[in-house]
Formats: C-alpha cells, sequence, structure tokens
C-alpha cells in the first residue's frame, strides 16, 4: 500500500501513522520528523529549514522532495509507505507523482484528516512527545502515566517549538492556503477518501482500518 495522510495541524496523522504502519508493514516517512531530526543536528538541511519551521511556513519543495525521493527508494519501502505530512503543496504531488511513475507505481489512498480549526488549539498546546521514539501524549486525551515522562522509558517529555497558539495560526494558513488544494488533485484522481478525524482516536482508527481492508 502506498498512502498519503493529509490534515491539518494536529488531526492525528502522527498518531495514526505508528499503528498503520504495524499492521501492513508499511514505512512511515513523516517529513516534518525528518526536518526536525535535521535541524536537530544541524544538518545543512536543518539550516535551511529551521527559520520557515519556527514561523510555521512551509519549508521549500524543492528541500523536501529530495528527502522523499531519497527516501522512497530504500528497500524498507519497496512494500508500501505512509507519507505523513508530504505532498504538501501541488507541486510537491506532481513531483511524487513523477518519481512513482518511474518507479512503474503509484499511489493508492490519500486519508482527509477532516476536522474543524476550532478543536485543533487544545490538541497542539497540549501534546507531549518523545523524541528519540517518536511517542506522542496528549495532557488531557492521551496523558503519560507520570507527567512531563516517558511510558517506556522514563526519559523526559517535550513539546515541539512550533507547538503555540500564535504559530498554529500560521500553520493552519499554510494548510487552507497550500495544503488543501492536493487534496482537490487527488480527488479529481477518485483517490481521496475523508475520515472523521475529531473523533476519539480509537474510532479514527476503526475508520483507517476499514478503508485500508
Ligand atoms: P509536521 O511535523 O508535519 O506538523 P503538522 O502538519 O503541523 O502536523 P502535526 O504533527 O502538528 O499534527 P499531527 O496530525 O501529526 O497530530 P498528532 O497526531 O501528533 O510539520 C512541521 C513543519 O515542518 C511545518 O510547519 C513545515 O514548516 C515543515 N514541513 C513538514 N513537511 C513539509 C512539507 N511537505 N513541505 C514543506 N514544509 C514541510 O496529534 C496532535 C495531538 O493531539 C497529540 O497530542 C495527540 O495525542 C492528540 N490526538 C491525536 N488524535 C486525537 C484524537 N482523535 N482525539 C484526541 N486527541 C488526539
Ligand atoms: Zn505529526
Amino acid at each position: 500500500k502506498r498512502l498519503i495522510l493529509i490534515g491539518p495541524p494536529g488531526s492525528g496523522k502522527g498518531t495514526q501513522s505508528p499503528i498503520i504502519k504495524d499492521e501492513y508493514c508499511l514505512c512511515h516517512l513523516a517529513t516534518g520528523d525528518m526536518l526536525r531530526a535535521a535541524v536537530a543536528t544541524k544538518t545543512p538541511l536543518g539550516v535551511k529549514a529551521k527559520e520557515a519551521m519556527e514561523k510555521g511556513e512551509l519549508v521549500s519543495d524543492d528541500l523536501v522532495v529530495g528527502i522523499i525521493d531519497d527516501a522512497i527508494k530504500k528497500p524498507s519501502c519497496q512494500k508500501g509507505f505512509i507519507l505523513d505530512g508530504f505532498p504538501r503543496t501541488v507541486v510537491q504531488a506532481e513531483k511524487l507523482d513523477d518519481m512513482l511513475a518511474k518507479q512503474g507505481t503509484k499511489i493508492d489512498k490519500v486519508l482527509n484528516f477532516s476536522i474543524d480549526d476550532a478543536i485543533l488549539e487544545e490538541r497542539i498546546t497540549g501534546r507531549w512527545i518523545h523524541p528519540s521514539s517518536g511517542r506522542t501524549y496528549h495532557s488531557k486525551f492521551a496523558p503519560p502515566k507520570v507527567p512531563g515522562v516517558d511510558d517506556v522509558t522514563g526519559e523526559p517529555l517535550i513539546q515541539r517549538k512550533d507547538d503555540t497558539a500564535a504559530v498554529l495560526k500560521s500553520r493552519l494558513e499554510a494548510f487552507h492556503r497550500q495544503t488543501e488544494p492536493v487534496v482537490d488533485y487527488y480527488s479529481k484522481k477518485g483517490a481521496v477518501t475523508n475520515l472523521h478525524a475529531d473523533k476519539p482516536t480509537e474510532e479514527v482508527t476503526k475508520e483507517v482500518k476499514m478503508v485500508l481492508s
């Protein structure tokens, strides 16, 4: 399966991805996670991406297309992949389709996490992550056993720098202006399924599994 997850910040892409990944043995490619790792280790890519990410704006198409082009060629991704947070512009979608056409494959399904903007601030400002594993918690909806501490390793949890109400505003603007057209692009190809992303996590998982079965 070759899947794209599209949805605004906090819609649950990163929460559902690990579950789907394990169920169907896919690789999980999250451009946001890859960029954050590059920023943290100050690679040339990270240095170029940092400013836009902190402002809640999109990083340039060429940078992210480059990362994905390398990643989908990896042997571990040949069985299929989940793209989480990519493509985010129509240009990225066109480039992705070209890359896949060269491999003789294409996207099977686009899962559109539909949810009202009003719900997202609470989800974003309550999020806590364990950086090395990617495990995600929420102070209200998915609290860790001990506040601020990862359940599995006992290591500290952190909050993302862009998870403030102010930066969320820019991220939502970017989503509506630049990413929603990607949903239309794939709708025309008949690839899109809409999910009720405002439901509790387990119910969203059920919907996802129904769509993929
Ligand atoms: P990215 O990391 O992709 O961030 P995002 O799109 O803003 O999405 P989030 O990670 O915030 O949301 P999510 O849907 O994964 O939510 P989650 O499941 O964690 O991108 C960051 C930045 O990188 C961008 O701003 C841009 O600068 C750059 N970038 C990345 N990709 C790019 C690209 N392709 N092109 C250009 N630039 C790019 O859930 C959120 C919280 O809610 C969690 O605490 C979770 O526990 C909770 N939660 C989840 N589901 C539920 C539920 N059903 N009910 C209750 N709570 C829930
Ligand atoms: Zn995410």
